[in-house]
């Protein structure tokens, strides 16, 4: 052996200190760049297992709570008492917590215990109680329990369509791509708030291009998405927070009594809603009063269960790093969603933020949910790039659209999206641009040049689209709230300039909140047009062989991938 063949087996750190070289190599995983944290419960740094959570309890004296987790009726906060007297069913509830959580549990899990069985019994469940249950379960537990009590029997999936720019012409496209590709809801954000009535408006009829169907949301400060929700520029809302502890809700100068106000007002126009929490929020804003996050955030669950809305976007959201470095934390996020399924509403389980830079524990984080399928698998895929997403991110974007595709082909579960043609893609956002490009010239509003169209088509994001003037398109975004421009506006310039197609979708869709059908627990809109919800497409998985399995056509295009070999065609081509 030559000197120079001999392995340098001098592996050294920063500080000159030997390692070996498996460490090293170990070290530069992209893992290590995630925070992780030792459990500190005096503060809230932990996920479901703390000491200072109270014990489960409850009495009943002439109708009323007058005890609930070891405190008396006369020492509860405002949210001990709206639980108590707006999500418990006073009824039921001292039969209910009397039988043993573990018991409670294997009713969750067992496939022969109905979904409606195991409401009567959680319905009349406290937090502490709830937390107990969800405590005796392990992961998988959890996600066999989510295939039961999900809502809805179809799974779907919810999508982010945000511009690092705002430019409206590039979410146009995204947001008719979103559509094609399988989104059952589309939402955006926006970096310069007042933007948000040009992009609000190019989601909500790019969404709508093609078979049409989803529902938009545009993310802003409460009053303005009311305001745009009212008019029919979007169509739902969600970013209602609710929070665990009394002190963090008043930061934000709110009570459970003004988000249920808020939510009746949406009510009030057959809107869509449903609140947002996660584990993770109370520690972040400094004060979870010393409780695990998932006791918090079952707290925030019935706080949503009181207000009457349907449904709940929860799973951590924008907090997923404070229970993503903690023991368990994932295993809280995922028992926060079944929660939510369990007490009967519509849940958006997350995976929206970005929370770590390893591809395998973003995908581990996706599983609990995306294996057993929730309503909305994630509540804010990124269907951009994730430099585009003004939401901070998300665990999965528009890059990772073929990985995806390809988990629900190997393993035969639906996240609620599909493979499309290039071809197909590339149709509908043409189409969508030109549809802005003619609606902006109608209602008078800055121009959108063929230049634009074609760099928005063509685009994998912002960074090649065309920069807008800001300063017009401002001027602009003004001019659509000062004219009180509304949903029927749009659909009358898409018919007025040949659009009919698009006009026709967006007035199916606006209708809708006529009927109240979207009030419904997990209500969507399908291909056709017609409203799925709860109601009408009840899960009723009941073990091997019942509940939603993918099949028939949905499962034909399920199995289409961008390269697929073919026995009759074995030229490969790129779709
Ligand atoms: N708790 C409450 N609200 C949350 N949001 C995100 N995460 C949480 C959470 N854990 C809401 C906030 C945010 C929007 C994207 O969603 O309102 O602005
Ligand atoms: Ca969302």
């Amino acid at each position: 052996m030559t000197a120079s063949a001999v392995p340098q087996n001098h592996a050294l750190d920063k500080d000159g200190v030997r390692h070996s070289h498996r460490t090293m190599l170990l070290e530069d995983r992209p893992v290590n760049l995630d925070g992780f944290v030792e459990e500190w419960p005096e503060v809230g740094m932990v996920a479901m297992d703390s000491a200072y959570d109270p014990a489960p309890s409850v009495r009943v004296e002439n109708g009323q709570i007058v005890e609930m987790d070891g405190t008396v009726r006369a020492d509860f906060d405002f949210i001990d008492q709206f639980i108590a007297d707006k999500a418990i069913d006073v009824a039921t509830t001292e039969a209910s917590m009397a039988i043993p959580a573990a018991e409670i549990a294997t009713m969750l899990v067992n496939p022969k215990v109905t979904r409606a069985e195991v409401i009567a019994v959680t319905k009349g469940l406290t937090p502490a109680k709830l937390l107990a249950v969800a405590k005796t379960m392990n992961i998988v537990e959890i996600m066999m329990a989510m295939q039961k009590m999900r809502a809805r029997r179809t799974p779907a999936n919810q999508g982010h369509c945000t511009s690092a720019r705002d430019n409206p012409v590039q979410v146009v496209c995204e947001a008719a791509e979103a559509s094609i590709r399988g989104f059952a809801e589309v939402e955006t954000t926006l970096g310069v708030v007042r933007y948000a009535p040009l992009v609000a408006m190019a989601q909500q009829i790019g969404s709508q291009v093609g078979t049409g169907g989803p529902l938009t949301q545009c993310a802003l400060e409460e009053a303005t998405e009311l305001d745009l929700g009212m008019r029919g520029i979007t169509g739902y809302a969600e970013t209602i927070s609710v929070y665990g502890t009394e002190p963090v809700f008043v930061d934000g100068d709110d009570t459970p009594y003004s988000k249920a106000f808020l939510a009746s007002a949406y009510a009030s126009r057959g809107i869509k809603m449903r609140f947002t929490s996660g584990t993770g929020s109370e520690v972040q804003m400094g004060n979870a009063q010393g409780k695990s996050m998932l006791y918090l955030e079952i707290r925030c669950i019935l706080i949503a269960k009181g207000a009457g809305v349907q449904g709940l976007q929860n799973g951590s959201i924008s907090c997923i790093g404070v229970p993503g470095a903690v023991p368990a934390g994932i295993r809280a996020v995922a028992a926060e969603n079944l929660i939510a399924s369990a007490v009967d509403l519509e849940c958006a389980s997350g995976n929206d933020q970005s929370f770590s830079h390893s591809a395998m524990r973003r995908t581990a984080r996706l599983m609990p949910q995306m294996m057993p399928g929730t309503d909305f698998v994630c509540s804010g895929y990124s269907a951009v790039p994730n430099y585009d997403n003004m939401f901070a991110g998300s665990n999965v974007d528009s890059d990772d659209f073929d990985d995806f595709n390809t988990i629900q082909r190997d393993l035969q579960i639906d996240g609620g999206l599909r493979h499309v043609k290039e071809s197909e893609i590339l149709e509908v956002r043409t189409r969508a641009a030109k549809a802005l490009q003619a609606v902006f010239a109608h209602l008078d509003l800055p121009p959108i040049s063929d230049a634009e169209v074609d760099a928005a088509v063509y685009a994998n994001g912002s960074r090649e689209c065309i920069p807008r003037d800001v300063l017009e398109d401002l001027k602009g975004a003004q001019q659509v709230m000062d004219r009180n421009v509304t949903g029927l506006d749009l659909v009358k310039a898409l018919e007025a300039t040949g659009f009919s197609d698009v006009a026709s979708n967006l007035l199916a869709v606006l209708r809708q909140r006529v009927s109240g059908d979207l009030l419904q627990t997990s209500a969507i809109m399908t291909r056709d047009l017609e409203p799925l919800s709860a109601v009408n497409d009840a899960n009723d998985y009941n073990g091997p062989d019942t509940g939603y399995r993918p099949s028939g056509a949905r499962w034909e295009e399920m199995k289409r991938l961008r390269h697929v070999t073919s026995a009759s065609n074995p030229e490969l081509e790129v779709e």
